[in-house]
């Protein structure tokens, strides 16, 4: 099975980024984490990265067109993209919201997500670790069904 892992933006400067806050590993450090784990779970896992809404919305519309599995860090868009949201409805196939942070241990105007609603679950607050959780409830979904 593959499953698209899908990066929001400022994600792809993860390990230099704010690193008291989303940690030390590098986006390159992630990227291994998640193909690893991917095999674990007998996926073949894609991690992308962009900072464009565009290109997020148009990564969403491929998965529903193709039924593949998300997990989705919608980073700062989490909290205003109607956009992302209405692609996020369309899918036709687990998708799981993740969060490095807590977004409700910080910020006011991280504690709504446009997403959630519309996202099978939602994974937030344990480091990249929230990766490994949702890629398990991935693989516990499509069992599952
Ligand atoms: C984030 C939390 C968001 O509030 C923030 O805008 C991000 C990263 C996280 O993974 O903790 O860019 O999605």
């Amino acid at each position: 099975t593959r499953v698209l892992v899908l990066n929001g933006p400022n994600l792809g400067r993860l390990g230099s980024r704010e690193p008291d806050v989303y940690g030390a590993t590098s986006y390159a450090g992630l990227v291994e984490r998640c193909t690893a784990l991917g095999k674990e779970f007998g996926f073949e896992v894609e991690v992308r990265e962009t900072n464009s809404e565009q290109q997020m919305v148009e990564w969403l519309h491929q998965a529903a067109d193709d039924r593949t599995p998300v997990v989705l860090n919608p980073a700062a868009f989490t909290h205003y993209s109607y956009a992302m949201r209405d692609a996020a409805a369309q899918r036709t196939a687990p998708l799981i919201e993740v969060h490095i942070s807590n977004p409700y241990a910080r910020e006011e105007f991280r504690h709504t997500s446009v997403i959630a609603a519309v996202a099978s679950g939602t994974i937030a607050g344990f480091g990249i670790g929230s990766y490994e959780l949702a890629l398990r409830a991935v693989a516990e979904q499509l069992t599952t069904r």
